[in-house]
């Protein structure tokens, strides 16, 4: 297998252990893996993917990043602390609420555009670019004329896709599996899935295994499992293996995406009650409070059961930025 160069960014391994407590509350077999805790400017999944995209970054000896996203995206926050890290800028397009065109806009009652993820780029002094919203082919549009624009300025200009979600990002989800002890022992390992990096990866971990990887979608993308194994075709490619995944084999469930993306459910919020009152870890609203409130509700109804491993991708600064308080 080849093996793309990685440089260390993240706190890793992170820890894998049990939840005792909703366990028991579930009648399942409760893990969880901490990515929550990966370090890099508040922790969570991206950290892993920059590991191998920055790397590349340094190896086309590019100087500039640019990426795009929404304000709130938990992406660009890492990405901007990796890139002060190896002393590269980084500009992003972004959007308060880019949407899904064919679904349309939703309605408000999202995000703050200040304060939580925002707050921190500004600290790391990512060049924001705010865009009134629309659909993310637009916003696609914004960054590539915002990629132009540094070229212009004699900048060599790296570009990143949304999510960070190149095969790379895949990779290190490939890699991320190995830090889990009897991987193949799980029934089932759940994640809060959007631009696919994090299930791809982890999805060509377990073949072989009894082990299924179930998506909970944060977007209602149509048509995500066939993006997702166009991304695996990618990682094949990029490592040398013959795998070529159909997209029946990336498990999505669309249920517990709510008003939208980008806006907390009522479902969500009561998972970030029950995972901090139950195990004191805290969960954000965007991504991570819909999956583990997806588990759930799954486990309520009789489909998932077993040993399960809920992946926590992190995000947590998303908390700080709700534009509704969660009730007590
Ligand atoms: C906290 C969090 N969880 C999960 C995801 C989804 O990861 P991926 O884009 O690799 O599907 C994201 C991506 O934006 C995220 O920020």
């Amino acid at each position: 297998m080849n093996r793309p160069p990685r440089i260390a960014l993240a706190a890793l391994p992170t820890p894998v252990h049990r939840l005792p407590r909703v366990s028991e509350d579930l009648g399942l077999d409760l893990w969880i893996k901490r990515d929550d805790l990966t370090g890099l400017a508040l922790g969570g999944n991206k950290a892993r993917k920059l590991e191998y995209i920055l790397a590349d970054v340094l190896a086309q000896r590019a100087d500039f990043v640019s990426t795009c996203g929404s304000i709130q995206s938990n992406f660009i926050r890492q990405l901007g602390a990796g890139c002060s890290m190896l002393g590269l800028g980084c500009a992003a397009a972004v959007m308060d609420m880019p949407f899904d065109a064919p679904a349309g806009k939703p309605r408000r009652g999202g995000l703050k555009e200040v304060g939580g993820n925002r707050l921190i780029d500004d600290l790391l002094g990512v060049d924001m670019r705010v865009f009134p919203d629309g659909p993310w082919e637009t916003l696609y549009q914004h960054a590539e004329s915002l990629a132009s624009e540094l070229e212009a300025e004699g900048k060599r200009v790296y570009r990143v896709p949304v999510g960070g979600s190149s095969a790379l990002a895949a990779y290190a989800f490939l890699r991320a599996a190995e830090e889990v002890d009897d991987l193949g022992s799980f029934d089932w390992i759940v994640v809060a899935s959007s631009s696919g990096g994090t299930q791809t990866g982890l999805t060509h971990a377990v073949q072989g295994t009894k082990t299924r990887v179930l998506g909970i979608l944060a977007d209602p993308e149509p048509g995500i499992a066939q993006d997702f194994a166009e991304l695996g075709i990618r990682l094949d490619a990029l490592v040398g293996s013959s795998l070529q995944l159909p997209p029946a084999d990336f498990l999505v469930d669309a249920s517990y995406v709510g008003d939208g993306y980008g806006i907390p459910s009522e479902q969500g919020n009561e998972a970030i009650r029950t995972l901090a009152r139950r195990e004191g870890i805290l969960l954000d609203p965007i991504y991570s409070a819909k999956a583990f409130g997806g588990l759930c509700d799954l486990t309520k109804r009789g489909k998932i059961s077993g040993k399960v491993l809920f992946w926590h991708t992190g995000g947590t600064p998303a908390l700080f930025a709700m534009e509704s308080p969660i009730s007590p």
